[in-house]
This record gives structure tokens, C-alpha cells and sequence, in this order.
């Protein structure tokens, strides 16, 4: 299974140029909610004007070099390790959320745009990307889902309680969880039975959920957090701090009872 496309089995039934088209649909969906969101929250409005306003607090100007090394900083700390999230568990069950998704969509989009056909002679390679994405995902977002989530951990509420803000995280992990199950039991070679039907329509429910559900789930933030990482690394080059105070030049002071417990609690 792990290195079958399973895209190419399904062209026998849904012609390459409606899964194509769907991926296409996806993408407009992802676009358009962003765009909603933008423009009903006015959180690009308000990010670009509080960075005109912090620029005038600046202590220096950045010259082009000093702006690309903090660009690359950025690039490969915020982003590429997602640092904002510290050392620990929250940040390893991310990574492997963060790139399970990354692998798991590249696979599709080039399984479905270059060998999607019942002929076609997939190198094993990208089956295994997308399946090895895919058990990322599920491995990383059910960690963050079980144990990490701060109803869960912070609030002991149950690991079943569900709320609008877990749209996305939940629709992810069932993207990834029903499309592993059809193609594992599409490639038993069932013929007419109905089981990887059933979980093709529910892959397919759950893209739907998760790219139309752009507006209403967290699924933005793959774009606003770049955004706000890099203004925030270039506010402390440039002295300007978003405005903040500098950290105190005092010894930290927090008494005996912040050694009792880590900290968990917001
Ligand atoms: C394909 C890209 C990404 C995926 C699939 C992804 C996935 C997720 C998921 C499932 C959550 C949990 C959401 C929830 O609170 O219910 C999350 C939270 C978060 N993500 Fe991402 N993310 C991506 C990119 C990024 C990037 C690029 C950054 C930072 C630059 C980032 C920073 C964060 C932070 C800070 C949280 C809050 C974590 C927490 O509360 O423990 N993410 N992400």
C-alpha cells in the first residue's frame, strides 16, 4: 500500500481532470476565506499600521543586508521550527504536524497532476511521501489533540470536549486519517464492496471541511504567523520593539512557588 498511488487506482472510476479540478477548487477555497478573513477581522490593516508607527520608534535603519539576515533568521527559526513554541513537547508534536500536512499535500498535488491515470508508473517515492505525511499528521495532531491542547491541559477539561476553535485541527487530522484508511483498503482490491467508497466520500467530506472552513478555523495562522514573526524579529533589530519596554535590567524575582509547578497555566 505505502507505495501505491492510490490516485492512480481511483482514475479508473473519477477522471484525472475532476481531481485535478478539485485540488484547483481547494486552493480558491483557501484563498477566499483568507481574503474574508482579512478583510472582516482587519488584522492586515492593523498589523501594517502598528508596523508604520512602531518604524517611527525606531533606534536605527536596517540596511539591506542587516533585513535579508534577519529574513533568513526568520525563515529558518520562526518558521521552519516553528521556535515561537519553545523546547518541549508542543513544539515537537507541531513539527510533526506542520511538515505530515506539507509532505502529505505535495504528495497529492503531484500524484494527481502528473499520475493520475490508470497507466501511469508512479516512482514509489511520492506514494510513500504521502502516506509517511499523512501518519505524521495524524501522529503529531492527535498528540496535540489528546494531551497538549490547553482546554485539556491547563483547564483539565476532557480530551472529547469539542469547540469551534477545533475545526481545524480536527479536520486535519480526518483529512489524513480517511484518506490513509481508503487507500488501505482500496488496495485490498475489494472490487464492489463498499468499504473504501465509504472512506473516499469521508476524505473528501473532510478536505472540504478543511479548506472550506477557512473563515471560521485557525487554518490562517500558516500565514499570519510567518508575518508577525518576521515584523517582531525586524521591530527588535531596528530598536523600535513594537513599542514594548526592553525586558528589565533587574535579577528575576518570582518567588518560591513558581519552582513548586511549571508553568501551564493561561
Ligand atoms: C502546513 C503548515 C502548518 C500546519 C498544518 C499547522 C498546524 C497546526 C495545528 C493543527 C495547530 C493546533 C491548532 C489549535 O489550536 O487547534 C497549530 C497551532 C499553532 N501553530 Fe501551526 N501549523 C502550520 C504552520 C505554522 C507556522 C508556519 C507557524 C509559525 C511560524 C505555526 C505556529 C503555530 C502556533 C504558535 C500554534 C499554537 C500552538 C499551541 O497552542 O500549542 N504554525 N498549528
Amino acid at each position: 500500500m505505502i507505495t501505491t498511488n492510490p490516485f492512480s487506482a481511483l482514475s479508473e472510476i473519477i477522471p484525472a481532470i475532476a481531481m485535478q479540478s478539485f485540488v484547483i477548487a481547494m486552493g480558491v477555497l483557501v484563498v477566499l476565506g483568507t481574503l474574508i478573513d482579512i478583510i472582516h477581522k482587519k488584522n492586515v490593516k492593523y498589523f501594517f499600521e502598528n508596523a508604520k508607527k512602531a518604524k517611527k520608534s525606531a533606534k536605527k535603519i536596517l540596511t539591506a543586508g542587516e533585513k535579508t539576515s534577519v529574513i533568513i533568521k526568520t525563515i529558518a527559526s520562526d518558521i521552519a521550527t516553528t521556535s515561537e513554541l519553545g523546547a518541549g513537547k508542543r513544539r515537537a508534536a507541531h513539527l510533526f504536524g506542520m511538515y505530515g500536512t506539507i509532505l502529505f499535500w505535495i504528495g497529492s498535488i503531484v500524484m494527481i497532476f502528473c499520475y493520475a491515470s490508470p497507466i501511469s508508473n508512479t516512482p514509489s517515492v511520492w506514494p510513500i511521501i504521502w502516506h509517511v505525511g499523512a501518519i505524521m499528521t495524524i501522529l503529531g495532531g492527535s498528540w496535540f489533540w489528546f494531551f497538549l491542547r490547553v482546554d485539556v491541559y491547563s483547564e483539565a477539561q476532557p480530551w472529547y470536549r469539542i469547540i469551534k476553535a477545533d475545526l481545524f485541527v480536527l479536520a486535519l487530522l480526518a483529512s489524513s486519517f480517511f484518506g490513509l484508511v481508503w487507500s488501505f483498503l482500496q488496495s485490498l482490491n475489494l472490487n464492489d464492496r463498499w468499504d473504501d467508497k465509504v472512506f473516499l466520500i469521508l476524505f473528501i467530506i473532510s478536505n472540504l471541511v478543511l479548506f472550506g472552513g477557512v473563515y471560521w478555523s485557525k487554518f490562517a495562522h500558516m500565514f499570519y504567523k510567518p508575518g508577525a514573526a518576521l515584523q517582531k524579529n525586524l521591530a527588535e533589530a531596528d530598536g523600535s520593539r513594537d513599542n514594548m519596554p526592553p525586558p528589565a535590567d533587574a535579577p528575576e524575582k518570582f518567588g518560591p512557588g513558581i519552582k513548586r509547578e511549571a508553568p501551564k497555566h493561561y
